[in-house]
């Protein structure tokens, strides 16, 4: 899709940072098991802030780093599977934040870790020259995590990550390709209130997130290879002209698994889920915004980003800075 260009870039991280050793006192792991099965020594939670705190602490970085006023904004999406609400969504409650007194359309999807992904299709091909959308990935997965269970809590952290994009009509590009699958064995998920039980004031219990991590993993390393080069074959490059790949931050042993089939060195690929580990939807917005910030994003640079997540979910997205 011509003429997209990303603006700006921002995160945040919640307040608390826990490392695995702090896990180790409270379910049966270990700071070893972690770091070799999944990458991963310290993931961040937050205990004041909600996803839309974290959303707008993003959001305002990325306004800042785009240099732009934060009136020019004509859209909002959030990716998030941890809203504050059930409604209002968290965009309108960011647009309160922002005081975005015009009339526009704020809304959130949920396409789990492929979130980002999906929203910043979405978003891009919803606004025309000259106009400006906020588009974010932000979780507090910590409400959704059952702490006894240690196949999930020492996966997954809270942050937000925040882009600001406009159509611009010259020639930088984005190109998408995002897909979704029946998740027939139930691998990923988190019921939420599953059921209804109407007239009576009784609710059924709450569902924490859980997962089938095997499952998971193969699927992962299936769908982000077959995302990249559904991808390339598409805008006709090669894995060679990419200069970075930014993936979903969930495993390294995933990411290396990908590296390897692609036949890609693993220095092509960004990573920060050493410190952050997996935050969902928040994810690959959370690792534009770093890797910005650590001064690796370059104009033209060719880079892809990929995520895969419950649904299921994933998805790969071309950007030409
Ligand atoms: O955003 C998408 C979200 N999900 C993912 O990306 C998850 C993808 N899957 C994974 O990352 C990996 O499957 C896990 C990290 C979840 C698990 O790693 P694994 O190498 O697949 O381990 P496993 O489930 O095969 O477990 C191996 C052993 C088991 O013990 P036994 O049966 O061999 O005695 C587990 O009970 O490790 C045990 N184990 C643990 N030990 C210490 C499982 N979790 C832990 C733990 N600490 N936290």
């Amino acid at each position: 899709m011509k003429g997209i260009e990303i603006l700006g870039y921002g995160y945040a991280k919640a307040e608390h940072r826990i490392t695995n050793d702090d896990l180790e006192k409270i379910v049966d792991t270990s700071d070893e098991w972690i770091v070799a099965r999944t990458g991963i020594s310290s993931r961040y939670v937050s205990e004041n802030k909600n996803t839309s705190d974290l959303a707008y602490e993003a959001a305002i970085k990325a306004i800042g780093n785009a240099g732009i006023d934060s009136s020019e904004i004509s859209l909002i999406v959030v990716a998030t599977i941890t809203p504050d609400k059930f409604t209002p969504s968290t965009a309108s409650i960011i647009q309160e934040k922002l005081n975005l007194n015009q009339p526009m359309m704020a809304f959130d999807i949920n396409a789990a870790c492929s979130g980002y992904v999906y929203a910043l299709e979405i978003a891009s091909k919803m606004i025309d020259i000259g106009e400006t959308a906020l588009v974010i990935g932000a979780e507090t997965l910590s409400k959704i995590l059952d702490y006894s269970d240690r196949n999930t809590c020492i996966l997954f952290g809270d942050g937000a990550g925040a882009s600001i994009i406009k159509k611009t009509g010259t020639d930088k590009s984005i190109e998408f390709h995002s897909r979704s699958v029946p998740d027939v064995n139930h691998v990923l998920f988190a019921n939420g209130v599953s059921q209804s039980t109407p007239l009576t004031n009784d609710s059924k219990d709450y569902g924490y997130l859980e997962m089938n991590g095997k499952e998971v993993f193969r699927f992962a390393i299936k769908v982000m290879q077959e995302s990249i080069e559904s991808l390339l074959n598409q805008i006709d490059k090669s894995i060679d002209e990419i200069d970075l790949i930014i993936p979903h931050q969930a495993n390294i042993r995933i990411i290396s698994h990908v590296a390897r089939k692609l036949k890609v060195d693993i220095e092509k690929f960004y990573t920060n889920l050493h410190e952050y580990g997996n935050t969902s939807a928040a994810s690959i917005a959370m690792a534009l915004a770093c890797a910005n910030e650590e001064g690796i994003l370059r104009e033209g640079m060719k880079i892809i980003i990929v995520g895969f997540g419950a649904g299921l979910t994933y998805g790969a997205s071309y950007i030409e800075l």
